[in-house]
């Protein structure tokens, strides 16, 4: 093959360029490894993409949602494997660790640091990208499903409503988001106050490990079966499907959008609604979407938009209103209500009179730039803090805030039940972000300023020690991954691992020492692997 010989002279370049690096690749050896793992009547070259095939750059662009890391730099991957069967997986993990190529593994590439398909730390990488790894099986009777990792949340949330208009799951809005990362992250949404994150709702999973051995949950053990549920799998293996747990929904539900401006009393209902959303009925979830909004005119406004599900009919929902929230004078003509799928459709996008079908587009390439930082606030923000953000909002490169409210069921959870441990005594969780169109530095750093200045603004009143953040809102501002000998350092990775994962860290840490003690599954952000003496206080791993 001339493959062979463009990426050997590829390999020599790299490691005149990097010299830093210990890792050794050794490409051959890998191309002949998949060959031998992959045999015929498989045609290799139909999953197996170089920076030479016509194809690479179409198939690396298809799920990146970020054009911040569309450059033409050294963090793209010498190879990129599409499995279209788990043991094409299984040969990606065996070749790649025995030749020196870590995995970077991808399912809808919705990584908010783009982590699932480039590397910073200037080693040879391959990506595994299980867009083709996606089949969603749904067992009405049981209320259960079988979704492979590279379905989108949109193809799940269909297929489901394709089975059966009484079941639905609790999982995040956004439908082009992977159920591979979301899921393994926690996974939040619309029923996250009636039901959890998606993750506590996961009854099994097939992982590959770092000898490509396939595990289920017995087989794997109970602990590395809790750290996949909101861990992060991308530390510990690859997750090639969950089974999960589907939950009833009402054949009607209600939603509505209020906005609400400065001169509507916007500012009263923010600070109001902090103490209120989180204690509400747990069928009801609303949540705050501060934005610029233009007015008719075409000035610009700053809006607060309560934007509500309700798992009953619009009846129900005023009685509730009038009781817990009056203040925002919910009026009869505000419900819509509709079928929860359907209401699926008008979280992801404003309406609900397109085609069911429009959750299956999962876009082929990025189209913007952006950044989000993410805080979980545990007792009210003061109103005047508001007041001051309120003016951040009009600066040309403001973005949005999202205010997602906790309580209900979260608070059912204990801090160390799931990896996750933003639970009670969690109001709400508060997102920062910011997009933009235009390339070049100077837009660049005016909304990375942006987003960083409002985060600091807002540090006396959110949580700490640790400033806590979530790890599906991935933030490398946190701090990033360093090496100590071969393996990760744990104490550099305490930065970050404890605001993700607050007291859960350790013992994630020692899950992966002893699942991957080698580190072979590794990003700027992954678990570090601890050994049971590095401990000094004697923590035990159950
Ligand atoms: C537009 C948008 C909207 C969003 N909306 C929500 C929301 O409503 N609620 C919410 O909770 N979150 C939301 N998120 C965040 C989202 O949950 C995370 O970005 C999630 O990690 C994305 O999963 P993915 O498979 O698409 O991403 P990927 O980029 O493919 O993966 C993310 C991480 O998981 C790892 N990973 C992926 N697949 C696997 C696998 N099979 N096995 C092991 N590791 C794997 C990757 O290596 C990477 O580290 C949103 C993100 C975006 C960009
Ligand atoms: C394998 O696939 C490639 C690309 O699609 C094609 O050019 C080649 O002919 C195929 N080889 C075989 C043996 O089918
Ligand atoms: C996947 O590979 C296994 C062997 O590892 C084989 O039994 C199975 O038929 C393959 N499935 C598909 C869909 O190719
Ligand atoms: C959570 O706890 C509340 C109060 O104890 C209870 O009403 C509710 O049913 C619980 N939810 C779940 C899913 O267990
Ligand atoms: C942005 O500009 C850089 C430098 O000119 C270029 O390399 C990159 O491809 C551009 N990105 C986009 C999305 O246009
Ligand atoms: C690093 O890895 C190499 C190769 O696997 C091994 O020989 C060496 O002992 C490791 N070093 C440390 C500090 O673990």
């Amino acid at each position: 093959m001339s493959m062979n010989y463009e990426l050997s002279i590829l390999c020599v370049i790299f490691f005149r360029i990097f010299t830093s690096s210990s890792a050794s690749c050794d490409y051959h050896g890998f191309l002949y490894c998949l060959s031998v793992h992959i045999p015929p009547p498989t045609n290799l070259s139909r999953i197996l993409y170089s920076p030479e095939s016509p194809d690479y750059s179409t198939v690396l662009l298809s799920s990146i949602r970020n054009l911040r890391f569309v450059t033409p730099s050294r963090q793209k991957p010498y190879f990129i494997v599409t499995p279209t069967n788990i043991s094409h997986i299984q040969a990606s993990v065996i070749c790649g660790r025995k030749h020196g190529l870590p995995i970077r593994v991808r399912s809808g590439g919705h990584d908010y640091e783009g982590l699932s398909y480039r590397s910073e730390d200037g080693r040879p990488f391959i990506i595994v990208d299980l867009a083709n790894i996606r089949s969603v099986d749904v067992d009405p009777t049981k209320a259960t499903a079988w979704v492979q990792a590279g379905a989108t949340l949109g193809e799940l949330y269909y297929t489901i409503a394709e089975n059966s208009r009484q079941l639905g799951f609790p999982a995040g809005i956004c439908p082009t988001v992977g159920v591979g990362g979301h899921l393994t992250g926690g996974g939040f949404g619309t029923m996250l106050r009636k039901y959890g994150l998606a993750a506590d709702n996961i009854l099994d999973a097939i992982l590959i490990d770092a000898n490509g051995e396939v595990l289920n949950k017995d087989t794997m053990g109970e602990d590395l079966f809790w750290a996949i549920r909101g861990g992060g799998a991308a530390s510990f293996g690859i997750v090639v499907s969950w089974k999960i747990k589907l939950v009833p929904v009402p054949p009607k539900v209600t939603v509505f959008t209020i906005s609400r401006n400065l001169a509507q009393g916007a500012v009263d209902l923010v600070t109001k609604w902090q103490s209120i959303a989180p204690k509400l009925h747990e069928n009801l979830f609303i949540r705050i979407v501060i934005t610029k909004e233009a007015k008719e005119g075409g000035e610009m406004e700053v809006v607060a938009s309560f934007n509500s599900l309700f798992l009953g009919q619009c009846e129900e929902l005023l009685q509730l209103m009038e009781k817990s929230f009056f203040e925002l004078r919910m009026k009869r003509e505000d419900c819509k209500e509709m079928s929860w799928i359907q209401s699926v459709l008008y979280f992801a996008f404003y309406t609900n009179r397109i085609p069911l079908e429009d959750l299956l587009d999962r876009g082929t390439k990025p189209e913007r730039f952006f950044k989000a930082k993410s805080d979980f606030v545990q007792e009210p923000v003061p109103s005047f803090l508001w007041g001051r953000i309120w003016g951040r909002f009009l600066e040309d490169e403001a973005g949005v805030l999202i205010m997602d409210p906790y309580g209900g069921t979260m608070n059912n959870f204990s801090d160390s039940a799931t990896p996750f441990p933003h639970r009670q005594g969690n109001l709400y969780n508060l997102q920062y972000f910011v997009e933009w169109r235009e390339n070049g530095t100077v837009p660049y750093n005016k909304h990375m300023k942006w987003v960083r200045k409002v985060y600091k603004e807002m540090s006396p009143y959110v949580s700490h020690n640790p400033r806590a953040a979530y790890m599906n809102y991935r933030d490398l501002d946190l701090g990033k991954n360093e090496l100590d000998g071969n393996v990760t350092s744990y104490s550099k990775a305490k930065v970050w691992g404890l605001r993700y994962f607050k007291s859960n860290f350790e013992r994630l840490a020692f899950i992966k020492g002893r699942v991957d003690p080698g580190d072979f599954f590794r990003n700027e952000q992954s678990i570090p692997p601890l050994l049971p003496q590095e401990s000094s206080a004697g923590f035990s791993a159950t």
